[in-house]
């Protein structure tokens, strides 16, 4: 029997599919979600919930303790759009979560932990194709540097303290059973969600930005399969370059027209252009394919087929 783990951030847009997914795996009653909010019926019926602010020390080392807790996979934060409007509230959140439960693991009250990282430590001054695993990092936004120093953190506390963390830098995600939190890929989820209803949509980026993109099936399986790799296969212990596909808001639009054929795209860019600019459009991710055999399955029409079925059915 798998030791019982606690997913914090349980109610977003990976959490939620990431907790179907382990209690699934390991069992309802080993999998106790967790988020400062409830989250959908088909969440919250799922298993055990806890309601629980990451950013309070006692009441995740609480939680914790009552459930012998042995992994955490900690998706709590604010992601990148919404954190240049609250600068400090991103900082508070993304940072204190962390600490909090790298500081469990170091005083061994768990044995491992997730955190996600993102495309966004990367800047402007980064090799925009192919971006290699190690690389110049200069991110230009309060989330890429909340994430570039997270992964510091993690690094740190691995050489320093022994802690089993692990972690991707996660490119966009496209789901259906959670609409996405506030990101810069955010158009790629909603696109969908218009096509049908409306049958057109008015995209935030322009046309031609290309920007590494995964499906959420993928985005789950690389994160468990990493969680379950033996941990001296780990040899990255900031964060993975992680792909999936790559694509422009046009391409999308493309993609979509295949099921829709009437289905029109039009282009309003907004602030979320300057962040998209300064992202990578494609990711070197040989690292992790090397060291822990990841191996992305869904490409775009995959996707586009599996969003449109799922989002009609
Ligand atoms: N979705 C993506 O495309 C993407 C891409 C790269 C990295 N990531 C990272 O993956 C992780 C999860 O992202 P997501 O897309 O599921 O985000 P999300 O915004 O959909 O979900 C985050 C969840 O955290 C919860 N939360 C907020 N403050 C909290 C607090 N103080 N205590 C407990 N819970 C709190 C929210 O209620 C929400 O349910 C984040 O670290 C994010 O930076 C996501």
């Amino acid at each position: 029997m798998h030791k019982p783990i606690l997913i914090i951030g349980a109610c977003g847009q990976i959490g939620t599919e990431l907790t179907f997914e382990l209690r699934n795996k390991y069992g309802a009653e080993n999998v106790i979600a967790s988020d400062i909010r409830e989250g959908s019926e088909a969440l919250m019926q799922s298993g055990p919930f806890e309601l629980l602010d990451a950013t309070d020390y006692s009441a995740v080392e609480d939680v914790v303790m009552h459930y012998e807790i042995d992994e955490v996979y900690l998706m709590a934060a604010m992601l990148s759009a919404t954190a240049e409007k609250f600068p400090m509230r991103a900082w508070n959140l993304n940072m204190n979560s962390l600490f909090n439960v790298l500081n469990l693991a170091k005083e061994k009250k768990i044995t491992k932990v997730f955190w996600p990282s993102s495309i966004a430590v990367f800047g402007p001054n980064t090799p925009k194709e192919d971006t290699p695993q190690n690389t110049i990092m200069e991110p230009s936004t309060v989330y890429g540097i909340s994430k570039q120093s997270g992964e510091r953190w993690c690094e740190y506390y691995h050489k320093k303290y022994g802690v089993d963390v692990r972690s991707v830098r996660y490119p966009g995600l496209i789901s259906w059973k959670t609409m996405p939190g506030g990101g810069t890929t955010d158009y790629a989820v909603e696109i969908y969600h218009d096509a049908l209803k409306k049958g057109s949509y008015e995209c935030f980026l322009s046309s031609d930005t290309e920007l590494p993109m995964m499906y959420m099936d993928d985005a789950i399986r690389a994160t468990i399969s990493l969680m379950d790799s033996p941990s001296e296969k780990i040899k990255v212990r900031s964060s993975y370059n992680l792909a999936g596909m790559n694509f422009t808001p046009k391409q999308m639009a493309k993609s979509i027209a295949k099921h829709i054929p009437d289905f029109e795209i039009s282009y309003a860019p907004d602030f979320r252009q300057e962040i998209a600019d300064s992202w990578p459009s494609s990711i070197d991710d040989s690292a992790a394919r090397k060291q822990w055999g990841w191996e992305p399955r869904f490409d775009l029409d995959q996707t586009s087929a599996e969003m449109l079925k799922n989002l009609n059915g």
